[in-house]
């Protein structure tokens, strides 16, 4: 089943909680210790997703069941998330294309994103380039722009 695109529901919260979870122990967890997959997972509980969707869009991909995350703050991408089982299957760019329209749809000129070491070549794949790389308590962080095609109005 192709999974469809559907705005946050609070109820959607605690499969979420659990879906970051077990992609930050078995996707990110290739690339990162033990110790920093445990405190990246402590952020993401289910309360911390109904808080953040009153001041971002949060959207899901959804094929009866929640497979995959990504959250919009104007240009900004954070917490893109797909079901470890189904990785390399195009949900993640999917999502990404979803959050990149509607941005552009309000104008914005380009898409900003921080990408994990997992995820760096992900967004270097989907035609976004290195802007900057920090060094965090989770290790790199790197920030990455796109920019996006103007949309008539
Ligand atoms: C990064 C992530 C969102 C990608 O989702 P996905 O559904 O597997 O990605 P897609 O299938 O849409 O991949 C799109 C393209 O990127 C490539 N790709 C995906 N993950 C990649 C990776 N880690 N490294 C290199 N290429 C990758 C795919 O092969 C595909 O290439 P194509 O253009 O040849 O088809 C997913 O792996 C994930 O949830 N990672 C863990 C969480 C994470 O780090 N999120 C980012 C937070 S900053």
């Amino acid at each position: 089943m192709t999974a469809r695109i559907r705005p946050f529901r609070t109820g959607d919260a605690p499969h979420l909680a659990a879906l970051v979870r077990r992609c930050l122990r078995e996707t990110n967890g290739r690339d990162y210790p033990a110790d920093v997959v445990d405190m990246m997972s402590a952020r993401f509980t289910a309360e911390r997703f109904v808080e953040l969707s009153e001041r971002r869009g949060i959207y899901v991909a959804d094929d009866g069941r929640a497979v995959g995350t990504v959250s919009r703050d104007g240009n900004k991408v954070h917490m893109l998330f797909v079901d470890p089982g189904l990785s390399g299957g195009g949900i993640g760019r999917r999502l990404l294309r979803h959050v990149e329209e509607l941005a552009a749809r309000e104008g914005h000129a380009y898409m900003e994103t921080g990408a994990s070491v997992t995820a760096h070549t992900f967004y270097l794949r989907l035609g976004y380039s290195d802007v900057r790389e920090d060094d965090t308590e989770f290790g790199a962080d790197y920030t990455l722009r796109k920019p996006l095609r103007p949309v008539a109005r």
